[in-house]
């Protein structure tokens, strides 16, 4: 074989691949609804070969017919691309500056409304509740978290969460400015802990999708962190409006470390509060 005909297969390979990635993206669609096309489409498409190798299958029209008729398989499909990785108080800087930054400015409302979009598993949510109470406020605050994965809800709502993980997120709970003692928080049964219930008293957990679902309340806190970055540009533009008009005036959002608003068409809507910690506020 020539180096030119290797080079065309190649070539030929890969626009195979892009259509039946295209394909895939389509049944997800017509079937669940969900729509993939403004994703980051480079590392979605390498996220579903991901899970077609672990699979043992050998290309992605083999899980088309999966997706149609089994709803567990796209379930577990929709772990694997939609990345629920997270942890208790992650960046604890950035918790710190919430802690002394931006809470002491909540406490004088009277009412306060969070939102975490892309709550995933739950830990940011629970992370957030641990330090409202602690700064006295919890009771005055009403946290929605959502996320477009029912299995990482379902997850959310029970508490529970590995044992194992607990020292990182003691660590963590510390750095970030934590007042008490971390274990207070959980009981622990064998290799699970499971958080205090009192925790979600205020917290309502629902799905909610950011490429498709619309405004659903006024929000004095938005936190969307490390969730934008697996989105395109124009999808981005879509969820920045979003929080825009599910914000009341001076309300805060809050992104992940590699997320930023700076090219976005919203940026003239928000002054940057602390931009190593990606806190921006809503222009009045
Ligand atoms: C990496 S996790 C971030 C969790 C948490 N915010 C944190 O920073 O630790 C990304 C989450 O975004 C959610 N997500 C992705 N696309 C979404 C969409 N269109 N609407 C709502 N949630 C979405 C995923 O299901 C996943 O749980």
């Amino acid at each position: 074989m020539t180096e030119s005909s290797v080079l065309s297969e190649m070539q030929t390979n890969n626009e195979i691949e892009d259509i039946e990635f295209k394909l895939v993206q389509s049944a997800i669609k017509l079937r669940y609804g969900h729509c993939f096309e403004f994703y980051a489409q480079s590392s979605l498409k390498r996220r579903l070969l991901h899970h077609v190798g672990k699979l043992e299958l050998n290309c992605l029209t083999d899980i088309i017919g999966p997706i149609i008729r089994d709803e567990a398989f796209f379930e577990s499909l929709l772990n694997t691309v939609s990345v629920p990785v997270t942890e208790m108080f992650r960046d604890p800087e950035f918790f710190k500056a919430l802690r002394e930054k931006i809470i002491p400015l909540l406490e004088t409302y009277p009412r306060v409304n969070i939102w975490h979009a892309g709550c995933a598993t739950g830990e940011e949510v629970y992370s957030m509740a641990i330090m409202l109470e602690e700064e006295g406020i919890a009771d005055k605050c009403k946290i929605f978290a959502t996320d477009f994965n029912g299995q990482t809800l379902d997850k959310a709502r029970t508490g529970i969460f590995a044992l194992e993980k607990m020292k990182l997120y003691t660590e963590n709970y510390y750095r970030a400015g934590g007042k008490s003692s971390f274990s207070d928080y959980y009981d622990a049964h064998d290799n699970n802990i499971k958080m205090v219930e009192r925790l979600t008293k205020n917290v309502t957990f629902a799905r909610h999708n950011l490429a498709t679902d619309n405004v659903f309340g006024q929000f004095n806190l938005i936190l969307c962190r490390n969730v934008l970055i697996y989105f395109g540009r124009q999808l981005q533009d879509r969820v920045f409006s979003l929080f825009h008009d599910s914000m009341a005036p001076l309300g805060y959002l809050c992104l992940g470390s590699h997320e930023s608003i700076d090219y976005s068409k919203s940026r003239q809507q928000f002054k940057t509060i602390i931009e190593r910690s990606k806190i921006y506020r809503k222009n009045g």
